[in-house]
């Protein structure tokens, strides 16, 4: 029956109706918190591009997870920026190292919080690429080595999820051989699946220390323009083991979140990445924007489209207005 019959606008009318039939519902537990974690101690370096990020001291990160876990997050999402970097980023399995220290921590101090962490060597490398070089490209194979050092380090100082960034070949099975075999099987892998060569990650790259030195991350991330191929990555690495699988971006990838979210009966993460955290925070500092407002409908959105997690630096601002 059509109008004037039906009217549409019947329960739209109070917030009480509108709250009735409401079909999507953004709630602290659907949010993770990353965190940046550099050496020393009470340090808290902000970053420039992303207003009201930092880089934080070990001790910082505790308190940094403490709120997170107060406010209803139930999830942080941990990156490293170590003392040293080298050809092949060895610091990142290193048992003394900020992550490693991080993990413990947190572990110790926070109680019913979910720590994750980034494997990545992007932030450890010199060169900043996500693996070990062969000439001027990523030597895939020999990077998997190197990802499950990092993974197997991360798992044994406490980490409940081990997230690898790099986006090569196989190296989800490469972290669940070596988890496994090391008495480490309860350990679970969100990957990020289809993770894109996106501009968006500009703010992060400062963040983390991590900007490729020279070229781009062209050979190893994915196209934009490709989703069907993004559709064979997740595809892959729920075969090689992966027990949560993360699209990124976000914003520029919903109908990818939506697509997954048809395709397969897992739980999915979208990561609102730091360029997208950047411009919403750019334009709300202008006051061009009502950020609160803005924040919440793109997270909401973000959700509508079939995330169930959503990575998001706003996650324990985000949070705390939710139970306001
Ligand atoms: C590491 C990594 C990156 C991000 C998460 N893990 C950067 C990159 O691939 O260049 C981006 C996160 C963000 O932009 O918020 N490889």
């Amino acid at each position: 029956m059509a109008f004037p019959v039906t009217r549409l606008r019947r329960l739209r009318r109070t917030e009480e109706l509108r709250r009735m039939t409401r079909e999507t519902w953004l709630s602290p537990a659907d949010l993770i918190q990353p965190l940046f974690v550099c050496p020393g101690r009470d340090v808290a370096r902000a970053v420039a591009s992303m207003p009201g990020v930092a880089q934080l001291s070990v001790d910082r990160a505790v308190r940094a997870a403490e709120q997170a876990r107060e406010a209803g997050v139930p999830a942080v999402l941990l990156f490293g920026i170590p003392q040293h970097k080298d050809a092949i980023g060895s610091e990142s399995w290193s048992e003394q190292g900020v992550v490693q220290q991080a993990v413990s921590e947190i572990k110790e101090r926070v109680g019913g919080l979910t720590v994750i962490t980034d494997v990545c060597l992007c932030e450890y490398t010199e060169h900043g690429h996500c693996g070990a070089l062969a000439g001027h490209d990523v030597d895939n194979d020999v990077t998997l080595e190197l990802l499950a050092h990092q993974a197997l380090s991360h798992a044994r100082a406490g980490a409940d999820i081990v997230a690898p960034s790099d986006m090569m070949d196989g190296r989800v099975g490469a972290i669940r051989k070596v988890l496994d075999e090391n008495g480490l099987s309860q350990i679970a892998i969100m990957a990020y699946s289809a993770k894109f060569a996106s501009a968006f990650y500009g703010p992060f790259r400062e963040a983390a220390e991590s900007a490729p030195q020279f070229g781009d991350r062209r050979s190893y991330q994915m196209d934009p323009a490709n989703g069907d191929e993004a559709m064979r990555e997740i595809e892959l690495d729920l075969q090689e083991g992966a027990d949560i699988v993360i699209v990124k971006p976000a914003l520029a990838y919903l109908d990818l979140i939506y697509r997954a979210r048809q395709k397969f009966n897992c739980p999915l993460a979208a990561y609102n990445v730091s360029g997208e955290y950047a411009m919403i925070r750019a334009a709300g500092i202008n006051g061009w924007v009502d950020e609160e407002r803005l924040t919440l409908e793109i997270l909401t959105g973000i959700k509508r489209a079939g995330a169930n997690l959503i990575i998001s630096y706003f996650a324990t601002d985000v949070a705390q207005l939710l139970s306001r």
